[in-house]
């Protein structure tokens, strides 16, 4: 667009309004949240930058007699939020502006493709450039973040069903993955641990350490105290009797089964991660609630002799349920300490890799808070012993966690039985940076997350979101200057979004790279399938991983 065309007609502190003079020149050249740069002088070397934000459209009855039609004027409202500085190739672009000097000079223009590409790479170091996605507009025009400032602090993905949230992660991650300097051969060193409660992320990732039900061991004995009791005990119920004598028969257990010298022994506790017999803790707790004692008058019933059927029972039921052998089984008892680890943060004999992948898809419900918390807990007590014992000149082990569909497991509401998942990654949230432990947050309901762990991301990729509440939460994300480009979030099409945040120099809406290979998320052709000839089912099949559940 021709730059005389515009003029300003009004300005505030953080507003300008502009008339633009010839209407036909207009041409679909810009529309809602396209970028203005606006000259400070006439030597066009600084700028102010601003948004457009709306714009009205007035006809005004031509004066001239001989025409009866009418005369369109268009006047858009652009909101100032930063100014560049254009110093012969280079382009500086700082957040803050304090207005636009008067008289307003000539020469308002659109941001060029090539200006804003300026832009983005405005104060990043060639070596830290991080993209995954270009302008909707303009695929050639890749927007450039900070990639050290995108995973060095927690970041979230949120959109609602549907807006390609899990290809946008397997597009980040597999970039991340594959990301190298010069000079070496085999991996790289980044770690990534992905919690994938649909199974969807394997075809995505196919030399990923890929974890599912039938090969994750969980050792109950790892297990810290309040995980356990809310394994074994009825927490709602609140029974001390109950929690004194577990806590009392745990430590005794491992005590007992304890090799090391007396004065380790003396400092064994309750949390403490050894091994002990949960079978030789439940015959303990069925003797007491079967004790007899010595009285006066002869035998009498013991103190809470009959006061622990329920817990003696709750303690059966859980030991024979064959859904939890992955926590209680045979392997749990015999997996040393290492090994978990390992397999973990992906340390396998032969088969390092990159990226683990948790497939939650077939833990059962009641127990997926555990098992998430005390993953995540040893994946953070891993990053804060390694910093304790990382020799001067070896690399750091940054690891990055992903959780898919978060709110399941760290929910705004303070429900009990989500409290050891929400525990685990809070303290992630507040304390994991410091040891090189970050998260990635994806959801699609970003106001049911607890606040504690989005008030600590510093990133975030909005994907379309059509729920008010959660529009209203990434609304709170932006300055005021910027907060009307999320009017856009409910209309944005799949693999589009807002990024936000440390890492971009500029929130941008951009469209994410398509990922390869992807996921298995991919939409269901319904009508498609329908129309084709009826399938036959072999139930057996169908069946068989059904039952073991
Ligand atoms: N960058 C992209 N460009 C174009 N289409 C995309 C892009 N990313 C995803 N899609 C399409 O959008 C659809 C949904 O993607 P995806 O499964 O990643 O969404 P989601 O937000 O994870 O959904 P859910 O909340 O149900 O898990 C898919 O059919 C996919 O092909
Ligand atoms: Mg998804």
């Amino acid at each position: 667009m021709n730059s005389d065309n515009f003029r300003i007609s009004g300005v505030n502190s953080s507003e300008v309004e502009i008339e633009i003079l010839d209407a036909d020149e207009f041409e679909n050249q810009f529309s809602l949240g396209s970028f203005i740069k606006i000259p400070f002088d006439d030597n066009g070397i600084n700028f102010g930058v601003g948004i457009i934000d709306d714009y009205r459209i007035k006809s005004i009855n031509n004066d001239s007699e001989e025409s009866e039609a009418e005369r369109v004027i268009f006047t858009i409202k652009v909101k100032l939020f930063g100014s560049l500085l254009f110093d012969e190739s280079n382009v500086t672009f700082n957040r803050g502006i304090n207005g636009i000097p008067l008289p307003p000079q000539t020469g308002i223009s659109i941001l060029s493709n090539e200006e804003l590409s300026m832009i983005y790479k405005s104060g990043i170091n060639v070596n830290d450039i991080f993209e995954f996605s270009t302008l909707p507009k303009n695929s050639n025009v890749p927007v450039q973040m900070n990639g050290n400032k995108f995973f060095n602090k927690h970041f979230a993905i949120v959109g609602a069903t549907g807006s390609g949230k899990s290809h946008t992660v397997a597009k980040i991650l597999q970039k991340a993955i594959t990301m190298k300097n010069d000079g070496y051969e085999g991996l790289n060193n980044s770690h990534i641990v992905l919690f994938d409660i649909h199974g969807e992320y394997p075809s995505a990732f196919p030399n990923g350490n890929h974890i599912d039900i039938s090969e994750l061991v969980l050792p109950f004995w790892m297990l810290n105290s309040e995980e356990l009791e809310e394994l074994f005990i009825d927490t709602e119920a609140n029974d001390h009797n109950q929690r004194n004598v577990f806590k009392e028969y745990v430590i005794e257990s491992k005590k007992n089964l304890f090799t090391g010298s007396e004065e380790e022994l003396d400092r064994i506790h309750y949390d403490s991660p050894l091994l002990f017999d949960i079978y030789a803790v439940y015959e303990n707790i069925k003797a007491k609630n079967e004790e007899t004692i010595q009285g006066t008058r002869g035998p009498k019933a013991g103190p809470l002799n009959g006061k622990l059927s329920n817990f003696v029972s709750r303690l059966e039921n859980k030991l024979n349920d064959k859904r939890l052998e992955f926590i209680l089984g045979e392997d749990t008892r015999s997996i040393t300490f290492e090994e978990v680890i390992r397999r973990f943060v992906g340390y396998v004999t032969n088969q390092n890799s990159n990226i683990t992948v948790f497939n939650l898809s077939g833990i059962p419900f009641e127990v997926l808070s555990i098992s998430v918390s005390l993953i995540s807990r040893i994946l953070f007590e891993f990053g804060f012993y390694y910093s304790k014992v990382r020799e001067e000149g070896s690399n750091e082990i940054p690891l990055l966690l992903v959780y898919e569909e978060a709110h399941k497991y760290v929910p705004r509401s303070n429900l009990e039985r989500f409290r050891a998942s929400r525990t685990s990654i809070e303290r992630i949230a507040k304390e994991g940076r410091k040891y090189g432990v970050t998260l990635g947050i994806v959801s699609q309901r970003p106001s049911e997350i607890s606040e504690t762990i989005f008030s600590q991301c510093n990133n975030f990729v909005s994907m379309r979101l059509t729920n008010p509440d959660d529009q209203n939460y990434v609304k709170k994300l932006l300055p005021d200057t910027l907060g009307s480009i999320t009017n856009l979030l409910p209309v944005l099409k799949s693999g589009e979004a807002l990024l936000i945040g440390e890492a971009i120099n500029l929130p941008t809406l951009v469209l994410i790279d398509r990922c390869s290979p992807q996921p298995k998320s991919n939409d269901i052709m319904f009508l498609e399938e329908w129309k084709k000839e009826w399938e036959t089912l072999d139930f057996d099949r169908l069946l068989e991983p059904w039952k073991k559940r």
